[in-house]
């Protein structure tokens, strides 16, 4: 009998593909997907716990959908805070049916099919398992390329929720480009913590192969014309790396650099493993090898140990690199992680960091994009918006939209920028 399945997910692109793998498996169960909760057999809620926020929003939702279920539905609480609060959900919320832990997605139908199942290992190793298939896009397709991290960032809980780094065999993840590429999807999304630190582990004896080598091997893939990844970790920028990422023509030209902080005693009391200087020779050779980049990066205000002059550091480092993408956060402390207990900067100091440091980057943005008037981009067409707008993004990740309707969609066209706001340009398509 045909059951529906109605499904929430929060955090990152991992926890997006983490998702599609659980409908794709509940789909061989007679699921279907349903945006109605309250036509629901099973309820689930995919969540992030890499800051305190998301973690709040989780006990919130799942009140919500207890009071609109329908009888006899069952919740299920997976990922990154299913990983890190465990049996102690089943505590705070006796409703919830079972709690299931990221990287044990693969355990979704016996966890749907046994009472207060729950199952939060951190090392179960899933790095060869062959999940179903299931895109939520028709045009671009995410594809994992190792689990968990082994870096030991002090502010960051994900270690304890996705645990050591292993990276996913060559042939799986070729298999897989190859399999998305002959379903039409020009464009691939590799996903890991660390991925250019790829190739360092594997589970079993397996071809030895870095990233680059692995970017290079799958732009030779036919029918895939676009591939993006992330996210890469500063330190591991070699030389190599950025040259094949400027050189070759399918990487598309959008970089993630998580600076974190740029004040070289803040990196090392995060653990971050490079220095100011570091990350900002990295981020000037990029801009020298490859001029259209647009570079994004994660920047933490308020950690514990920064001074005034630290933070000064760290809008330095914003006003030298011109980030064409910023996401910003106050320090959050989580728990099982070293910096847990530093005695917290007083919140009105932190709030006022994160406004001048976003206010800054706002002035940054205005320019980059008022910049972009009159030049063509060409832009890979994914979404349909309101008032006949269709929306995609440039080799560079800048976000177009432009008048048109589903034609318009998968096609990579040429647009002619006429107008900039913060958040998108918009233009016309030009022959
Ligand atoms: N507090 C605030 N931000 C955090 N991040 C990770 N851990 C924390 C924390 N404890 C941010 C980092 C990371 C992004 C995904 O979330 O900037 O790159
Ligand atoms: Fe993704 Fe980190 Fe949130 Fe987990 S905690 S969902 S890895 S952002």
């Amino acid at each position: 009998m045909k059951k529906f399945l109605y499904i929430q997910t929060l955090g990152c692109a991992m926890n997006v593909r983490d998702s599609e793998h659980i409908i794709a498996e509940l789909k061989n169960q007679n699921y279907e997907l349903t945006n109605d909760i309250n036509i629901a057999d099973l309820i689930l809620i995919n969540t992030c716990s890499v800051r305190e926020k998301p973690v709040h929003k989780l006990f919130s939702e799942i009140g919500a959908f207890d009071k609109v279920r329908k009888a006899g539905s069952k919740i299920g609480v997976c990922g990154c805070t299913a990983s890190h609060l465990g049996a102690e959900i089943f505590r705070r919320a006796p409703f919830v049916d079972f709690v299931l832990g990221a990287r044990n997605v693969s355990k979704i139908s016996q966890a749907v099919q046994t009472p207060k199942f729950i199952s939060t290992d951190i090392n179960y190793d899933e790095s060869e398992f062959a999940f179903g298939e299931f895109r939520g896009s028709p045009y671009k397709s995410y594809i994992n390329i190792m689990i968990g991290c082994d870096k030991k960032c002090s502010y960051c809980i994900v270690p304890q929720t996705r645990g050591d780094e292993l990276s996913i065999p060559a042939k799986i993840i070729l298999d897989e480009a190859r399999r998305s590429a002959a379903r039409g999807a020009k464009e691939i999304f590799l996903l890991g913590q660390n991925v250019n630190n790829y190739g360092k582990r594997f589970s079993n004896a397996h071809e030895k192969i870095d990233f680059s080598d692995l970017l290079v091997r799958l732009s030779e893939i036919e029918g895939i014309e676009r591939i993006r990844f992330t996210s890469p970790h500063p330190l591991h920028m070699d030389d190599k790396f950025l040259e094949v990422f400027s050189s070759n023509s399918k990487i598309c030209k959008s970089m993630h650099m998580p600076l974190q902080s740029g004040s070289t005693k803040v990196l090392r009391d995060m653990r971050r493993g490079y220095t100011k200087e570091w990350f900002l020779d990295r981020a000037l050779k990029l801009r020298d090898l490859c001029p259209d980049v647009s570079i994004s990066t994660d920047i933490i205000v308020a950690y514990p140990t920064e001074s005034e002059a630290d933070f000064a550091d760290t809008i330095d480092v914003l006003k030298q690199v011109k980030f064409e993408q910023v996401f910003s956060f106050k320090f959050s402390p989580r728990p099982h992680t070293p910096a847990q207990n530093l005695a917290l900067i007083d919140d009105k100091v932190a709030s006022a960091r994160l406004s001048y440091l976003q206010g800054l980057h706002n002035e940054i943005l205005d320019e980059i994009m008022s910049a972009q008037v009159g030049r063509g981009h060409e832009v890979y067409f994914e979404e349909l918006r309101e008032n006949n707008q269709v929306a995609g993004r440039s080799f560079s990740n800048f976000l177009v939209c432009v008048n048109g309707s589903e034609e318009l969609l998968g096609r990579t066209l040429n647009v002619k920028i006429e107008k900039a706001a913060r958040m998108a340009l918009y233009g016309k398509v030009t022959l």
